[in-house]
């Protein structure tokens, strides 16, 4: 793994993420029982779920900031067990096990994002819910023009993030269906990646 992936990018990553903190709770105070949250990334979500929260299993690919993201592991009040793993290419979980599996600012990371969404389907409780706060294609066509042309050099620069993501799309072509979607544009930022898509899905 280069020097950028392992060292440079999670740092950035992490005080970039630490921005999002405001969105947070509206989407994880939501959360219950036992969760599986997709993109653990640094631990960030993890102060904002709520005490309904009985059990946290955390999926990443990346073991970033190993030693800050154990602190933070500590404080929670729940256990939280982890795995170093892509959410595409079949989750080691039985169908039906968890009560919700949340995700932010990660759909646009992942490479092959509907075996993934299928994936989380299908783990997920027939009566659970998919919560998600994630970046994507704008609303705007000027901008989404933008967001298609850039999309391939940010790729390179942010460890395989996507500008241009329909996520509403993508969770509906998995089999999700979307009783509560937002749709909004941050105020702070290159609107490029200000396109925001909140909301909670069922398998
Ligand atoms: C922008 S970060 C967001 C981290 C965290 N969810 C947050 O809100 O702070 C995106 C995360 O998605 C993870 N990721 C990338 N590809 C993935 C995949 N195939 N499966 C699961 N997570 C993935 C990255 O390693 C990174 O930690």
């Amino acid at each position: 793994m280069g020097i950028y992936r392992k060292h440079i990018f999670p740092r950035v990553m992490d005080w970039a993420m630490h921005q999002m903190d405001e969105l947070r709770p509206g989407t994880l105070a939501r959360a219950h029982g036992e969760v599986l949250e997709i993109g653990f990334g640094t631990g960030l979500n993890l102060p904002h779920y709520p005490s309904s929260v009985r059990k946290l299993v955390a999926l990443d690919p990346l073991d970033a900031l190993p030693a800050r993201v154990e602190g933070r592991i500590a404080r929670a009040p729940f256990p939280v067990e982890r795995f170093t793993l892509s959410a595409e290419g079949g989750l080691p979980f039985e169908d039906g096990r968890f009560d919700c599996v949340t995700m932010t600012w990660t759909l646009c990371s992942i490479a092959q994002p509907l075996p993934a969404l299928q994936e989380m389907r299908r783990v997920l409780r027939p009566d659970g819910q998919l919560l998600f706060i994630e970046h994507g294609l704008s609303e705007d066509p000027g901008v989404a023009r933008w967001q298609r042309r850039l999309s391939p050099l940010h790729r390179r620069v942010t460890c395989g993030c996507n500008l241009d993501r329909p996520i509403d799309d993508l969770l509906r072509r998995a089999g999700f269906v979307l009783p509560e979607i937002k749709r909004f544009v941050l105020e702070q930022g290159p609107r490029i990646f200000t396109a925001t898509y909140q909301g909670l899905a069922r398998p």
